[in-house]
């Protein structure tokens, strides 16, 4: 279990460094000059962005297949995968938020930082991620243990967000993860995964072992690579028994 005690760190932790402080991350920001040459709050946040690529870069270098981007994603692609959700579907669960572009998206709908819970398992973005969201509860945690993980004090969330590369990932371990996840999700709430796939990246069979059904709910070329978004739900309420973790 994760202590949620030590999953939150203070705004003061962040303080006087301007990497971490007030940064946007809208991704892709890999210019090599720019900070210098814009206005002042801008320069911030060009040169937060550029910080982020190289973050990325260090950490895809690092673990490649577990980082599964060299940079974060855009804000086109943020805007896509939150576009569903809002204020009434608190709490909600991120997994793998990196730098946190979908985070800050799912802020700027409306959410109350203090409803997000993000499972992050590389250490770095998950201090990061502390020092940029100081409300928001960080777990430095694989997604595959969601299933013995407490959140929300039992609650269950109305919406789940996923930057995870599943398609890296061995089909025992997406199983283990969609089924964490749906532990923790309401019925009818929905996972929104995205995938530089032609295709959802939860293949038709483990939907269906899963009680699980994906729809596709756009799409942009605006992100490097361009990329889609699925939405992933329960068929019904039925298949609820028929996830692993009752049947194993
Ligand atoms: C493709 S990046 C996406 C980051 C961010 N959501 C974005 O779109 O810019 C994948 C992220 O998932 C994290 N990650 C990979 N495997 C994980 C796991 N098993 N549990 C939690 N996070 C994981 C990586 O550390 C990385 O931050």
């Amino acid at each position: 279990m994760v202590d949620p005690r030590t999953s939150r760190t203070r705004a003061a932790d962040a303080q006087g460094d301007p990497e971490l402080t007030g940064a946007t991350a809208e991704g892709h920001g890999a210019r090599a000059s720019g900070c210098r040459a814009r206005p002042r709050g801008q320069a911030v946040d060009t040169c937060a962005e550029t910080s982020d690529t190289l973050r990325f870069l260090r950490s895809w270098r690092a673990a490649p297949l577990r980082v599964a981007a060299i940079a974060p994603s855009g804000g086109a692609l943020a805007a896509l995968i939150t576009s569903e959700i809002g204020m009434h579907h608190a709490p909600v669960l991120e997994l793998g938020p990196g730098t946190g572009v979908f985070t800050k998206a799912l802020i700027a709908r409306g959410l109350d930082p203090e409803a997000l819970t993000l499972i992050e398992l590389d250490a770095g973005f998950a201090s990061l991620l502390r020092a940029r969201f100081p409300q928001v509860q960080v777990l430095e945690m694989s997604a595959e243990r969601l299933r013995v993980q407490q959140l929300f004090g039992g609650r269950k969330a109305g919406a789940a967000v996923s930057g995870l590369g599943l398609l890296s990932m061995p089909p025992r371990t997406v199983m283990a993860i969609l089924t964490g996840t749906f532990r923790h999700l309401r019925p009818g709430a929905a996972l929104y995964q995205f995938t530089y796939g032609p295709r959802c990246p939860v293949p038709r069979p483990m939907l269906d072992r899963l009680g699980l059904d994906a729809k596709r709910i756009g799409g942009t070329f605006r992100n490097l690579p361009p990329a889609s978004v699925y939405r992933i739900s329960r068929v019904s309420a039925a298949p609820q028994h028929l996830l692993p973790e009752h049947g194993r």
